[in-house]
């Protein structure tokens, strides 16, 4: 699981939140295979250590981003965080994306932010700018999501810190490297991406210069296989 080299181009510890979710494994696998140090910050320590190995229990922090102490004591001593955290929208018993997406997110970012965490970069939705669209119908997600992504953007916009939200298309579960890439900005693309290339473009995003304090929709275009994901950043402004 671990990988002895070392990357040369981001050298702090990243904390994946939501990292037992289908996209938050796919980036944890990711910083693995480009040598970056991650921590967890999980609900379930069993369920990340079935996924990702006991012996990794001592990375993971444990709690809710409900929760400000669980928050706190998870971003500690880390340089970033990528987050893929979400409300589970059609589950009645979950906690609706007005606690999760917005308020959870707003707390996260606050207190990352106060704990020196230098970089937020959140994966967020296609479609969040637009109130009447049919995934609304599902307690406002789309519109929560947007006002989680506007506390990142609210308190990462200072000197010294940065952030990116990452608005991906329908997520699908195939494996990275597939397809070429189209990063588009304004919430105006539509499509699908699988939850592989979102995790890599979110770990490419803690270096890249385009990445830097942007908001970017992603979504596939024709299948061919690719090395890097890197050449799809030029596309932002
Ligand atoms: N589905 C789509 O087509 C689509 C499209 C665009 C964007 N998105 C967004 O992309 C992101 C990733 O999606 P996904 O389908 O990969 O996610 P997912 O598999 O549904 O995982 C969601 C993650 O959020 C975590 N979570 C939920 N409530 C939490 C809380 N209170 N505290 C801490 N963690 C909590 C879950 O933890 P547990 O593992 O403990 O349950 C899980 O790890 C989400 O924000 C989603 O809304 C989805």
């Amino acid at each position: 699981m671990t990988n002895n080299k070392k990357n040369n181009r981001f050298d702090g510890t990243v904390l994946v939140a939501g990292a037992t979710g289908r996209t938050g494994q796919w980036i944890v696998r990711r910083l693995q295979e480009h040598g970056i140090d991650w921590r967890l910050f999980v609900r379930s320590a069993k369920k990340a250590a079935d996924l990702f190995g006991l012996e990794y229990a001592d990375r993971f922090a444990t709690g809710s981003i409900e929760n400000t102490v669980d928050i706190e004591s998870a971003v500690s001593g880390c340089s970033a965080v990528i987050s893929a955290i979400g409300a589970y929208v059609t589950d009645p018993e979950s906690p609706p994306p007005s606690v999760i997406d917005r308020d959870g997110m707003r707390a996260f970012a606050k207190i990352a932010r106060d704990n020196e965490v230098k970089t937020f970069i959140q994966v967020s939705s296609l479609a969040v700018t637009k109130p009447e669209h049919p995934m609304n119908r599902y307690q406002d997600v789309l519109s929560m999501k947007l006002l989680g992504e506007n506390a990142i953007r609210s308190v990462y916009h200072e000197k010294g810190f940065c952030y990116t939200i990452l608005r991906p298309g329908g997520l699908q579960d195939g494996e990275p490297f597939r397809h070429f890439l189209q990063f588009g900005t304004g919430d105006t693309l539509m499509g699908v991406i699988d939850r592989s290339d979102v995790a890599e473009a979110a770990v490419v995003s803690l270096w890249h210069p385009k990445a830097r304090n942007m908001t970017f929709e992603l979504i596939r275009s024709l299948p061919q296989p690719q090395s890097t994901i890197e050449p799809f950043f030029k596309q932002l402004p």
